[in-house]
């Protein structure tokens, strides 16, 4: 495989699965998150549908298809992490971007999925017992909805500052 053609498979994998993980994080953040809100116990049901829809594993392999895409993509600009190349300003841009994507992927994989998860286990046990859910369940899934809701904020704005950077790295000297 010649490198154009690599590099044009990289960048292909990369921002088609980049646009639609941060397109889903600026979704759930901005709308979806406002509308359970004011949805009361409805949108705890939505919630546990979606944790059960493919949305949660889709923006996870997104996520990795990207991360690991970009960084193929920096190893070949950099030819290898060649430390000179470090030094402009164009590739510190683009690798805070990339940085900061990152560290988004770290907080939805230690903190909202396990959440999700945990928030699924709980439905599933509610369906068993019939009827609606004890106090201690009903409490445990604000807590769990309310961490959700603000880990979210911050993905949604490290993803934000890597899409400015992605956009902006080229033009940067
Ligand atoms: C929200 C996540 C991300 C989105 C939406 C995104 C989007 C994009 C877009 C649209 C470009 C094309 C810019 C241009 O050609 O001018 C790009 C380039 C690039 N991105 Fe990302 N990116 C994301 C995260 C990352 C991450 C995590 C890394 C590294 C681990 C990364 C590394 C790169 C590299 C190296 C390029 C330059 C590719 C080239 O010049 O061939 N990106 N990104």
């Amino acid at each position: 495989m010649s490198d154009q053609t690599y590099v044009l498979i990289l960048r292909l994998l990369h921002i088609v699965f980049g646009t639609f993980w941060a397109g889903s994080v600026f979704f759930f953040t901005f709308f979806l998150i406002p509308t359970l809100k004011a949805s009361g116990p409805e949108g705890g049901k939505f919630m546990q549908n979606l944790g059960r829809s493919g949305y949660p594993i889709a923006a996870m392999v997104s996520a990795i298809i990207t991360i690991v895409a970009g960084f193929l993509l920096i190893w070949k600009l950099s030819d290898g992490f060649q430390p000179m190349w470090f030094h402009s300003w164009y590739s510190r841009t683009l690798t805070i971007g990339a940085g900061m994507a990152f560290i988004a992927f770290i907080i939805g994989f230690t903190i909202n999925r396990p959440a999700a998860a945990r928030i699924n286990k709980i439905g599933q046990d509610v369906a068993r017992q019939g009827g609606p859910p004890t106090p201690e369940q009903q409490d445990e899934l604000m807590i769990l909805r309310k961490r959700i809701f603000s880990a979210s904020k911050w993905i949604a704005a490290l993803v934000g500052i890597a899409v400015i950077g992605m956009s902006i790295f080229r033009y940067v000297q």
